[in-house]
């Protein structure tokens, strides 16, 4: 029997997060997924759900990282894609001149270098794949051309979520140009505005299946797809 793909979400600790969405879907593609949460208990209850594998991850963690990434160099040997979904601090109503730097710090080190080190941890697995996949789950918060959330709309609202997202895109772009002589291809992805939030479907958010396809999409792009874009629905996004 082939070996089956084996995938990697971080940030899965909710069922109506999209980490879980991206999960089922990547599952119900034949791949075996393996769930993190900083919370082992969320990731497991999720993971025997669909038949998943549960991690604790703490992706503001070098050590947490590396050491997953050494698990399962052992127990696999390779990775085929890893989807940094971990994300958090959406400071709606912030204004720039007004947050707390740690707060700014912190968000950073969630957003941005929870992605970063996750790259930096998992490369050489990814290098043991045939093609192997990074997608990181950015927003049109990091965007210009957002109408509602894009940097300069709206009175520029979650300042700092927004210019992590920017930020993460910026990681995109480094880590598919080093990346540009291997089968690794690395791409951010908008899911949109998807209702992982109860209430927010009034809102205008979209159901989080759609928004976790585009990020499936992504993760399993044929050789020939694109690296270093950002993307939503599978259509490239202007910056
Ligand atoms: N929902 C939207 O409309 C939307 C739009 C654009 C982009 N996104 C992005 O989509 C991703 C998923 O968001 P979501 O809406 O599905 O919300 P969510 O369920 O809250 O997902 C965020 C996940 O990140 C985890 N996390 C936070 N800090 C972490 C850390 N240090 N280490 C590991 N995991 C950590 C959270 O776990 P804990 O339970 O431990 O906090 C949670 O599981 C995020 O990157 C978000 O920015 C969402």
């Amino acid at each position: 029997m082939p070996t089956p793909k084996i995938a990697v979400i971080t940030g899965v600790s909710r069922e109506a997060g999209l980490g879980f969405e991206t999960a089922r879907q990547l599952k119900a593609l034949g791949y075996a997924v393996i769930i993190t949460a900083r919370d082992l208990k969320a990731a497991q209850q999720l993971a025997d759900r669909i038949g998943a594998v549960a991690h604790q991850l703490d992706v503001t963690s070098d050590e947490s990282a590396d050491r997953f990434a050494g698990e399962l160099a052992r127990e696999y040997g390779k990775v085929d894609a890893l989807i940094n979904n971990a994300g958090a601090f959406f400071d709606q109503g912030g204004q720039p001149l007004s947050t707390d730097m740690q707060y700014v710090r912190d968000a950073l080190d969630t957003n941005l270098l929870g992605a970063w080190r996750m790259a930096k941890a998992f490369v050489p697995l990814l290098e043991k794949s045939e093609g192997g996949r990074i997608v990181n789950v950015s927003s049109g918060a990091g965007a210009f051309t957002d109408p509602v959330f894009g940097l300069a709309n709206h009175q520029g609202i979650v300042p700092v979520y927004g210019i992590t997202k920017l930020a993460l895109n910026g990681l995109t772009v480094k880590l598919a140009r080093q990346l540009q002589d291997t089968s690794i291809k690395v791409n951010s992805v908008c899911p949109g505005f998807v209702a992982t939030y109860p209430g927010t479907e009034q809102w205008g958010a979209r159901p989080v299946s759609e928004g976790a396809r585009g990020i499936v999409w992504a993760a399993t792009l044929p050789d020939d797809g694109p690296t270093g874009g950002f993307f939503r629905d599978g259509e490239a996004l202007a910056w």
